[in-house]
């Protein structure tokens, strides 16, 4: 977790790699009661201008969470660093997660991430969506989409259809295996995974099915891939670089970060559009997916609807695909694993065609296998907050401001190394095979 202290603080970076990190008065802390100032916090060595430049020239930062890993590892549970104007604190350990939750307000608040909001305003797109946005307004949405979108009675209403998609997915996967003639099927999933979240996620978001899994090719939906591949790339590349110097520094990824959010935005309105223009046709009577609840609740503006379905359009497909391949990977890694999930899976069968919603609770196994590769591979690595009050951590003072039918198999045993490109992910995807089961 990182949070920013009074003079505006955020994440960690690739510096950590450049400079020999140090220690600033860590014997203090051993058995003193007394609570010691910020500035004794261990502190990571290095200019931060320097690490500007260095995320500048290699166009990102890409092993972030090894250097941080790294950093914890040296300094102890709780260190500072700079990074341009930015002031940062990290901590890891759950009672400090805890103490910091304990004092967040009803309006947390969250560094703005600069490359976004830059296009939004360029872009002229207002009002904002919650990941963008603090204070009250922020709380004004939140409220509203926690009944349609995160509550546990929104997850029911939206389960049958992730439930349909991944049947489809199942089925479509079988049938590959079987075309093929030696009964198997070696590949990298990772396309076939992204198409799997991008149409649960439509589906759930805009009660629409795209059809992806089909034999052939869909142009729109690999270009909606890189699209948010570039997006993703590129707000790790110009999130702690000054928009003054970037903008003359970087020109060509503040390009690619426009046209990557252009696509998004237009894939996004283009389907909110079609949802609209059918409820104003004729209301359905069945649930009809997250976007058709939101307008018809009436709470939140057209307008707003829309700033905060392009971001979940854009946060639902990376944030399920790569945990996803992970945790086929581990399965295909642990086999003894695997077919404990199968067994689980076989026995709960009937009673969760006849009900997905039993999926959760019928299928404790699988739940901690997910929560196991979100521990290990964790795609969101970072939760950041500036604080609000003054407060003690460590005992230093922080001041205010701060498938169940297939087998997998895979021949790679190494690890596999992941990228910081805002979301963590595998810098390449391995080789899963599928096999069915008899
Ligand atoms: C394994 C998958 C996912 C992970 C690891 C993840 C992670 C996160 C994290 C770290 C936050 C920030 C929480 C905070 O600042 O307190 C967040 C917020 C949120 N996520 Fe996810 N997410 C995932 C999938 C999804 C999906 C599929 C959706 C929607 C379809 C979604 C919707 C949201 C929403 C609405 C928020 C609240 C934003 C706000 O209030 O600022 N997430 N998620």
């Amino acid at each position: 977790m990182a949070f920013r202290s009074k003079e505006g603080v955020w994440l960690a970076g690739s510096w950590l790699g450049l400079c020999k990190v140090r220690a600033l008065g860590t014997s203090a802390a051993l058995g003193a009661k007394a609570v010691l100032p910020f500035e004794a916090i261990p502190q990571c060595a290095g200019n931060k201008w320097l690490r500007v430049l260095q995320i500048w020239k290699e166009r990102g930062q890409e092993n972030l969470h090894l250097q941080m890993h790294r950093a914890f590892q040296e300094l102890g549970p709780i260190f500072r660093y700079e990074v341009g104007r930015t002031q940062i604190v990290s901590v890891m350990l759950p009672e400090d997660a805890e103490k910091l939750h304990q004092m967040e307000s009803l309006q947390p608040w969250r560094q703005p991430l600069e490359p976004w909001m830059v296009y939004r305003e360029h872009r002229g797109q207002k009002p904002l969506g919650v990941f963008l946005l603090n204070g009250a307004e922020w709380r004004f949405n939140r409220l509203r989409l926690n009944p349609v979108v995160l509550s546990g009675k929104a997850v029911q209403k939206f389960i049958p259809m992730v439930d349909e998609v991944a049947r489809d997915f199942s089925e479509a996967l079988k049938k590959k295996v079987l075309q093929n003639s030696r009964g198997s099927l070696t590949l990298d999933a990772q396309t076939s995974i992204f198409h799997y979240t991008i149409e649960a996620s439509n589906f759930a978001l805009f009660g629409e099915r795209l059809g992806l899994f089909g034999p052939h090719q869909n142009a729109g939906s690999l270009k909606f891939i890189h699209a948010l591949e570039a997006m993703f790339q590129s707000t790790a590349q110009l999130m702690f670089l000054p928009k003054s110097l970037s903008r003359w520094m970087s020109s060509q990824v503040w390009q690619e970060h426009f046209q990557a959010w252009d696509y998004i935005s237009e894939y996004a309105n283009n389907c909110i559009q079609k949802v609209h223009q059918e409820l104003a046709r004729s209301f359905p009577q069945d649930y009809s997916g997250i976007v058709a609840d939101l307008i018809f609740q009436g709470d939140l503006s057209l307008d707003a609807i829309k700033a905060n379905t392009i971001e979940l359009t854009a946060g639902s497909v990376d944030t399920t695909a790569f945990p996803l391949v992970m945790t086929l990977f581990e399965l295909a890694r642990n086999p003894n694993v695997q077919e404990a999930l199968r067994q689980e899976s076989l026995a709960a069968e009937a009673s969760i065609s006849a009900n997905p919603q039993r999926a959760p609770s019928e299928l404790p196994l699988l739940r901690a296998a997910l929560k196991e590769t979100l521990r290990l591979y964790p795609v969101g690595s970072i939760l950041e907050r500036t604080t609000s009050s003054d407060l003690v951590l460590q005992n230093y003072h922080i001041p205010a401001g701060v498938l169940k039918s297939f087998q997998v198999e895979t021949l790679v045993q190494e690890d596999v190394k992941l990228v910081y490109h805002f979301v963590l992910r595998p810098a390449s995807c391995p080789l899963l095979t599928f096999r069915p089961v008899n």
